[in-house]
């Protein structure tokens, strides 16, 4: 006899393991099926999030920017480092670690919460007996399982979009996954992609000494961003930090070598080539939804290859629900997480809701980039009447003390409300300032609710703060 659960979750990336967690905390019996072994062989959860993504990713991120702090920045504080060294397989090993605390940290939530844990790869495999639930096939090495779910939450997430006639060998040619573990800096780097990946990773081994070249194939830069970021962002990372960004680049071939890689591409010049000892293809990721059983159920999965879902991320069967990154919107690890306490509280006959127009995004380069809400572009091509409000750091007295007086915030309100309407920040600690702007959406805030609050002095959000009055043009110190 199959064992049955009132709530499956296939999938245990941040999407899928917050689902079954909720689940479990309501009351449902709960199991989640994941695949994902790491590079011991050992059955893993957490997903692309923590193993190969947002926590490795950050860890390197910090390793190598304390490098430069102590390289190039300490100087102005009057700190002179001599001999200053980057052990690589060191600051990989403490990336180990902390991959390996999340991740075992989710196993024991899970059996705090009674989860239980199904290893293998998880497929559809049609209705159980009596119509009553869903018959899902767990399949490992040592064989097959089923087991039979009343609701089905399906959290199989995304993997690095491959280039047509590029083979990833994750030594050479990495995506993601390699680019995380090079075991030494390499001297020349190339980078398909300027978008998050690429000026994540770009940065971690340009701070360690690579020359970093990255190709993008769209004629702007960071074009999803407002375009004052995209300006700032620009000048900073290219004339200031020396990463070297071609825009409008067309791929052509690539080619192994005995050494190293050589890109054929042309721009705007004409035919050119790049050569380089790593590269990494940082194209796009796409959803995880081949070998899920998804055609034989009939779920639907529209022409990018995401499964179909509403706004509650119901799926078109019954009691099937889809989260995450396998599912439209930003993929980003706290929009999955929050679509699976969602799902969970939906089937506990709970209200639940995510807005997607309130997912801030984050680049954790130094300085950090983060939005949240409309850019001011987006706001013109829709016709919104909007005022704004954009201040420097430069004036700031604690980023003086930090000499961190990178970027700025840039405030947008809807020009006959004052709600609003768009955050967009260039600086250091962005990733935390950008708190106050999502929570200040979410309460669907004006800019004046912003400029009457008090923010402590001196802080980095007092910046956020003259911005807000900036819109009403009454900043103080501007
Ligand atoms: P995933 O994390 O991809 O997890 C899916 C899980 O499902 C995997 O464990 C997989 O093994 C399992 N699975 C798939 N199919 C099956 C099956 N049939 N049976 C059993 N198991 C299956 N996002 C952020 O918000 N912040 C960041 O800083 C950030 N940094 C990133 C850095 C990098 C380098 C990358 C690659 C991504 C980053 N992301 C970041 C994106 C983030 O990792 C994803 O949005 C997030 O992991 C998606 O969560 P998920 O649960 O939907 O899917
Ligand atoms: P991305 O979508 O951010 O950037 C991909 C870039 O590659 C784009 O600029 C695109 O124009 C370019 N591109 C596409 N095809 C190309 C080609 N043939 N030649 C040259 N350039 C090409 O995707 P990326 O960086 O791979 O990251 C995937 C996703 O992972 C992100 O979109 C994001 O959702 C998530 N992520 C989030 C992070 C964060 O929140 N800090 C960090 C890293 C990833």
């Amino acid at each position: 006899m199959a064992q049955s659960f009132d709530v499956v979750v296939i999938g245990a990336g941040p999407a899928g393991y917050v689902a079954a967690i909720r689940a479990a905390q309501l009351g449902f019996s709960t199991a989640c099926v994941d695949e994902w072994k790491n590079d011991k062989g050992e059955y893993a959860l957490g997903g692309t999030c923590l193993n190969v993504g947002c926590i490795p990713s950050k860890a390197l991120l910090e390793s190598s920017e304390n490098y430069e702090r102590v390289a190039r920045k300490f100087a102005a504080h009057g700190i002179s480092v001599a001999g200053a060294k980057m052990d690589v397989r060191k600051m990989q090993a403490r990336k180990d670690e902390i991959v390996a605390r999340l991740t075992g940290g989710i196993q024991t939530l899970f059996r705090k919460n009674k989860v239980a844990w199904l290893k293998g790869h998880g497929r559809l495999s049609g209705a159980g007996a009596g119509g009553e639930g869903y018959r899902i096939e767990v399949s490992a090495g040592s064989g097959t399982e089923t087991v039979v779910a009343s609701h089905v939450v399906i959290a199989t997430g995304s993997t690095a979009r491959e280039l047509p006639g590029v083979s990833v060998d994750n030594d050479v040619i990495c995506d993601n996954v390699g680019a995380l573990a090079f075991r030494e800096t390499p001297k020349r780097l190339g980078v398909i992609g300027a978008g998050v990946i690429g000026l994540e990773l770009g940065s971690v081994w340009r701070r360690l000494g690579a020359r970093v070249t990255i190709l993008e194939a769209l004629p702007t830069f960071l074009a999803a961003c407002d375009d004052a970021v995209s300006k700032e962002a620009w000048k900073i990372f290219t004339k200031e930090q020396g990463l070297d960004i071609r825009l409008g680049v067309k791929i052509g071939q690539i080619v192994r070598g005995k050494r190293g890689v050589k890109v054929q591409f042309e721009d705007g010049e004409g035919g050119k080539s790049l050569e380089c000892d790593k590269l990494v293809v940082s194209v796009g990721r796409v959803p995880n939804t081949n070998k899920l059983g998804a055609e034989a159920a009939g779920l639907k999965i529209d022409d990018r290859g995401f499964i179909e879902v509403d706004a509650h991320c119901r799926t078109n069967l019954p009691r099937i629900y889809a989260v995450g990154d396998v599912v439209r919107g930003p993929m980003l690890a706290h929009k999955g997480m929050d679509e699976g306490v969602m799902v969970a509280e939906h089937i506990a006959s709970q209200a639940g809701h995510v807005d997607l127009d309130i997912i801030p995004w984050v680049i954790y380069t130094a300085p950090e980039i983060a939005w949240v809400g409309k850019t001011e572009q987006q706001l013109k091509a829709e016709g919104t009447p909007y005022r704004s409000g954009q201040v420097p750091f430069l004036a700031s007295g604690r980023a003086l003390g930090q000499d961190e007086t990178a970027g700025f915030v840039k405030v947008l309100a809807d020009a006959k409300t004052d709600r609003v309407l768009g955050v967009h920040i260039v600086s250091s600690h962005a990733s935390e300032l950008i708190a106050e702007a999502v929570m200040a959406m979410e309460f669907r805030a004006s800019s004046e609710d912003i400029a009457r609050i008090c923010h402590a002095h001196p802080s980095l959000s007092e910046v956020m703060h003259e911005a807000a009055l900036a819109v009403d043009k009454r900043a103080l110190h501007l």
